[in-house]
């Protein structure tokens, strides 16, 4: 079992609340796995850089030749510049690859993620990096995925900015489209974070507080819940014998 860690909050804790609820879902996890592996990543302190013209003309190579091994793509590097980007991207793509809960602390900054985190997702997402070219099948498809997504006002049917999330959709999205099963993406999402702060917000303080305690509760569940990568382990294991 292994946990990557994420966060891409430009505040630091105790101020961000995304930043608290994953390390709270991570001290469960690390509780409950002692011999797991656990890696984290401040995306916010540590930025990935974002996309320049090398590592979009080493995806064109890769993506001309198919399906090609992550092993194999240092070799279609054709100048100093892609053997930088190939450098900075293999590292990330090699931890989500080794991860079987991906955990990310992504706030919602102006109806999308934070940059910081769209850098590390454009970074990863090299072509077929996260496709066995074996097989064709999603490398991820055992993964969970746990995002924390928490946002100032609130973006519930029925409201005026009903149609402005996207942060949790694309989220769910991005990795349903690179395989990880949809019952294995999990939103937890505290609405109306800015009750508290913003004058105009302060009649919702009930409902903020309200959204919160059910994000909590919804953390110490998934930390509790049995992992599916372990589970199908199990099966291949049955499977074998
Ligand atoms: C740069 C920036 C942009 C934001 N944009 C939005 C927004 O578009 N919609 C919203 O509901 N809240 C927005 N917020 C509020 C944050 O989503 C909210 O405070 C959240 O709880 C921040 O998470 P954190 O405490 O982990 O940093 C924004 C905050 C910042 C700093």
């Amino acid at each position: 079992m292994s946990l990557l860690h994420l966060d891409s909050s430009a505040n630091r804790c105790p101020e961000s609340l995304s930043r608290r609820l994953t390390a709270q879902f991570a001290g469960a996890w690390r509780a409950r796995h002692p011999g797991g592996a656990y890696r984290h990543r401040d995306l916010a302190a540590s930025s990935v850089p974002p996309l320049d013209a090398a590592f979009c003309a080493l995806g064109r190579r890769a993506e001309h030749r198919g399906l090609v091994p992550l092993a194999q793509v240092a070799a279609l590097a054709a100048t100093p510049a892609e053997r930088r980007a190939w450098a900075a991207a293999r590292p990330l793509i090699e931890e989500i690859l080794a991860a079987s809960t991906i955990l990310l602390g992504a706030p919602m900054y102006n109806f999308g993620v934070p940059a910081a985190l769209k850098a590390w997702i454009d970074r990863v997402s090299f072509p077929g990096a996260f496709t066995d070219p074996g097989t064709g099948h999603s490398l991820l498809r055992t993964a969970t995925v746990i995002a924390v997504t928490p946002r100032g006002g609130t973006y519930a049917p029925g409201t005026p900015r009903q149609d402005c999330d996207f942060q949790g959709p694309y989220l769910r999205a991005y990795f349903r489209r690179h395989g990880v099963a949809e019952e294995n993406i999990h939103l937890v999402c505290p609405e109306l974070t800015l009750a508290g702060l913003v004058p105009h917000l302060a009649s919702s303080r009930p409902q903020a507080a309200a959204s919160l305690a059910s994000a909590e509760a919804q953390l110490t569940a998934l930390a509790a819940a049995p992992d599916p990568a372990a589970d199908t382990m199990g099966l291949l294991d049955l499977q074998r014998s």
